[in-house]
């Protein structure tokens, strides 16, 4: 169903836990055109193993032009062990990377948001924890994950050499560095940029460029240096001293699992995938779960789905122009949470257990 004139968004279900999660997402988007005269337009197309298994390919160019086309995409998970022996240019996780790649989404914004009803729920102590509030800004699109060469080639003895190449230029460098730091102003204004300058020089260049752009043009913002494998120590041990973290693409990988389990689980946290803005004044954006396709679980109505809610909140806001509506979201979330509803992921003693389709409607029922 395709309204003129109203907000494409495209859902690419996915694999393992995503058909789960990003059906509640779509009960969500019902309920604003039903309650809301919102005009959300959305369609369902397959992505990663799911396209596989029908198409041959983890994503047709049919789904991706649509993706170019719409207004936002969420996206559950790419991948499962079911197609873990695939060539590796074809497996379900390519999709994912083709779409970063290919729309220019260089930006990934990580929110890592320690909620106070769930403090108990982190391995770390309280006190470690509680009101933690960072903002993870990975760089998507070059680095390590897509350098050239690359490739798996034989040697000399019957031996095999694995090569992946790690490079980043100047201006890759900057305009994920500004998202960074405009971020902060909107912040707590503080930057803790993460590299390997003690053994890399990417990592070197990455350390320097991002200092030119602070003393250039933002004097005000607080900036650090971390090396990337501190700064993974730092986060346990004291992981309120972070704002905003800046990461390439690999580091960036790392430090946000890990800063999510600081959360309690990988099952609350957003995350928005941005690009440039085109000359229309259109940015291109992809918002999913930080989680993966979770296939221990798969199926049986226990996963998450907050993580994709509040993906489909941050498309509100940044996408969609919807701030009231991203506000109502992240509100019902909140009193879900604080009637004592859980899922699995995050239950604790005194909790009530749900099934990913109870916490759905619990919370389209704050919504009102
Ligand atoms: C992520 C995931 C992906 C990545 C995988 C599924 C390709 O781990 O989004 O963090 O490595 O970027
Ligand atoms: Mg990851």
């Amino acid at each position: 169903m395709n309204k003129k004139n109203s907000r494409k968004i495209l859902l690419l279900p996915g694999d393992g836990i995503g058909p789960e999660v990003v059906r509640e997402v779509k009960k969500i988007l019902e309920w604003f055109n039903k309650n809301k005269s919102l005009d959300f337009s959305f369609e369902e197309e397959l992505i990663g193993g799911a396209s596989i298994d029908v198409n041959k390919i983890p994503i047709t160019d049919e789904v991706f032009y649509k993706s170019l086309e719409s207004d936002a995409v969420i996206l559950g998970a790419c991948g499962g062990p079911k197609w873990d022996n695939l060539e590796f240019s074809k497996k379900p996780e390519r999709a994912l990377l083709k779409l970063r790649k290919e729309l220019k989404l260089f930006a990934n914004l990580r929110p890592a948001i320690c909620f106070s009803q769930l403090v108990d729920s982190s391995t770390l102590k309280p006190e470690i924890v509680s009101g933690l509030d960072i903002m993870i800004v990975r760089e998507l699109t070059g680095g390590i994950y897509f350098g050239e060469p690359r490739g798996i080639e034989p040697i000399e003895n019957n031996q095999r050499r694995g090569i992946n190449t790690h490079s980043y230029t100047t201006s890759e460098i900057h305009r994920i560095a500004k998202v960074a730091f405009d971020l902060a102003k909107k912040r707590k204004n503080k930057v803790t940029s993460c590299e390997k300058s003690n053994v890399m020089e990417a990592g070197v260049l990455w350390r320097e460029e991002v200092q030119v752009l602070k003393d250039k043009e933002y004097k005000n913002v607080e900036l650090h240096h971390m090396l990337a494998d501190n700064c993974a120590m730092q986060l346990l041990r004291n992981p309120k001293q972070f704002d905003v973290i800046l990461a390439d693409n690999l580091f960036g990988d790392m430090l946000s699992d890990e800063a999510a389990m600081l959360t309690g689980s990988l099952g609350l946290l957003p995350s928005a995938s941005l690009g440039a803005k085109d000359k229309n004044g259109k940015i291109r954006s992809l918002y999913e779960p930080v989680h993966g396709s979770a296939p221990d679980i798969a199926g049986k109505n226990l996963a998450n789905p907050i993580a994709t809610i509040l993906s489909l909140s941050m498309a509100l806001r940044y996408s969609l122009n919807l701030d009231k509506e991203a506000d109502q979201l992240d509100a019902a979330v909140q009193k879900v949470l604080d009637e004592g509803l859980r899922t699995k992921d995050i239950i604790s003693k005194g909790k009530k257990e749900v099934t990913t389709t109870d916490m759905g409607d619990a919370i389209i029922s704050k919504l009102k």
